[in-house]
């Protein structure tokens, strides 16, 4: 069986969050005798040149959209590590360095990218049984197939599933506009399909149009039910909710390997933790410029610094947070509000906090693996992999009892000793506070307890292997 993954980023040739990671990794993961798998990502010109050297040029042809015009496509292709990526080219649309950049621009280049994913299929000639959608980038895919490609019988039958990874980001604009940037017909633009209070809503367009919806948590899959997480949209995932499936995401276990990963300072396991996180706490405290101390509590945050992360929430109880015994160490870009934050905090409390706004992977590698414990007190949370791999690292995550936060850290309990991490509930400072405190004073008092939490992450299976088949089960429901 052939599946076409569309999406708009992909680990490892561009990634600007855990989108492009599950993109990386679910295909790899599946079954390589039942589905032939392959993947289809915009040429971006900022792919680095040592992946971009090894793709070769498959075809091109002219695709009009809407009143746009005419435009080029360029098919460039490449096998890794077993699986076949197709890129398309435009360097219209894709030049420069940022992914994404102001919204309606961004529209027009995945209404673009959409049509193109389906108009290069007969060139090549590789006829998916399934295309898998990823996110409002691409969720134009099954409403421009049913809407402008069912004349064409090479189209006909193929099924589409649409995953959300974060219904935040719906790509709207309004109806005239739309209409013109897809050429799609007047009908697609009504309430029952994309028509979002009286605008144009992408994301709804695949919502509706695709046979099956899937969001990468059980818990997120019932929230998003709900008006609260809903962002709009809960009526209509309401009403397909037999169509939807919540399906936590894994994470790639070559890549994050504390026993082999060549970035950080000390490998260790599960066995030999200990003597590895103190080794590597004390490379990232000299690497960092903070004091060297293998016994203090260091608290990360490896996130996007955007409000669905809960950085309002730090912002609010930090004063009081750094009169205890941590250091604090962030990697992040993202809203300046918060960069500033931690900026003027590692200006003030130099030594205890170390502000690092920047994206950089082997730094990451390094801090997951020296920290003690990961905060995630988000907002909202799809999946989350920042905890996945923390567990993975032996780094206790800290997190909201939210998505798949609440899916993948079970709470710590005292009396019967069961648990991999420390959590609450509500979206209220004090509270987040008040787990923080509770984590150092397990920390710092009941070594013994904490060390068989830390045991407990790391034996736990977050692999793709249980997630993978599950994605399995759902092709094979389509055909
Ligand atoms: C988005 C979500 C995150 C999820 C990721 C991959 O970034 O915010 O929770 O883990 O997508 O699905």
């Amino acid at each position: 069986k052939n599946i076409l993954f569309a999406a708009s980023e992909c680990v490892p040739f561009v990634k600007t969050g855990g989108l492009a990671d599950v993109v990386g990794a679910l295909p790899k993961s599946l079954d390589k005798d039942k589905y032939d798998v392959r993947v289809v990502i915009p040429d971006y010109t900022s792919i680095p040149q040592k992946y971009r050297s090894r793709f070769s040029y498959l075809d091109s042809f002219y695709m009009d959209l809407g009143e746009l015009g005419n435009f080029y496509v360029g098919i460039m292709t490449c096998e890794f590590d077993g699986i076949r990526y197709y890129y398309i080219d435009n360097e219209h649309f894709f030049q420069g360095e940022r992914l994404y950049s102001d919204i309606l621009w961004d529209i027009q280049k995945f209404s673009f990218f959409s049509k193109a994913v389906l108009s290069m299929l007969p060139v090549i000639g590789f006829r998916p049984d399934i295309i898998h959608c990823h996110d409002w980038q691409t969720a134009l895919i099954p409403v421009f197939l049913h809407e402008m490609f069912q004349d064409n019988p090479f189209f006909r039958g193929i099924r589409t599933i649409m995953t959300v990874h974060n219904l935040k980001f719906q790509g709207v604009w309004d109806i005239q506009t739309m209409r013109r940037f897809t050429g799609l017909p007047g009908h697609v633009f009504t309430l029952g399909r994309m028509e979002f209070h009286r605008d144009a809503n992408m994301l709804k367009g695949g919502l509706v149009y695709a046979d099956r919806i899937t969001t990468v948590s059980n818990t997120y899959a019932n929230e998003i039910r709900m008006p609260y997480y809903g962002e709009g949209l809960d009526g209509l995932l309401n009403a397909r909710s037999d169509s939807l499936w919540g399906i936590v995401n894994g994470i790639d276990y070559d890549l994050y390997n504390p026993a082999t990963d060549k970035m950080i300072a000390e490998n260790y396991d599960e066995t030999t933790f200990e003597e590895g996180k103190k080794a590597c706490k004390l490379a990232i405290q000299r690497e960092l410029g903070m004091p060297e101390d293998p016994d203090v509590m260091m608290i990360a945050m490896i996130t996007r610094l955007t409000d669905q992360k809960g950085l309002d929430l730090v912002e609010w109880v930090m004063e009081r947070l750094l009169t205890s015994r941590v250091q604090l160490v962030i990697i992040g870009t993202g809203d300046p509000r918060y960069e500033n934050l931690f900026r003027y905090y590692e200006w003030t409390r130099k030594g205890q906090v170390s502000a690092n706004i920047l994206f950089n992977e082997t730094r990451a590698h390094r801090v997951y693996a020296a920290a003690d414990a990961m905060l995630m007190p988000s907002r909202f949370e799809p999946c989350g992999l920042t905890q996945l791999i923390s567990l993975r690292y032996g780094t206790v995550p800290i997190v909201r009892e939210t998505g798949g936060l609440r899916d993948t850290v079970q709470p710590y309990n005292r009396f019967e000793q069961t648990g991999t991490g420390f959590s609450f509930a509500n979206y209220n400072a004090d509270e987040m506070l008040n787990t923080i405190f509770y984590a150092e004073q397990v920390f710092y008092d009941e070594p013994d307890a904490w060390k068989a939490m830390v045991e407990r992450g790391m034996t736990k299976d977050y692999s793709w292997t249980a997630s993978a088949k599950i994605y399995e089960e759902l092709y094979d429901s389509l055909l």
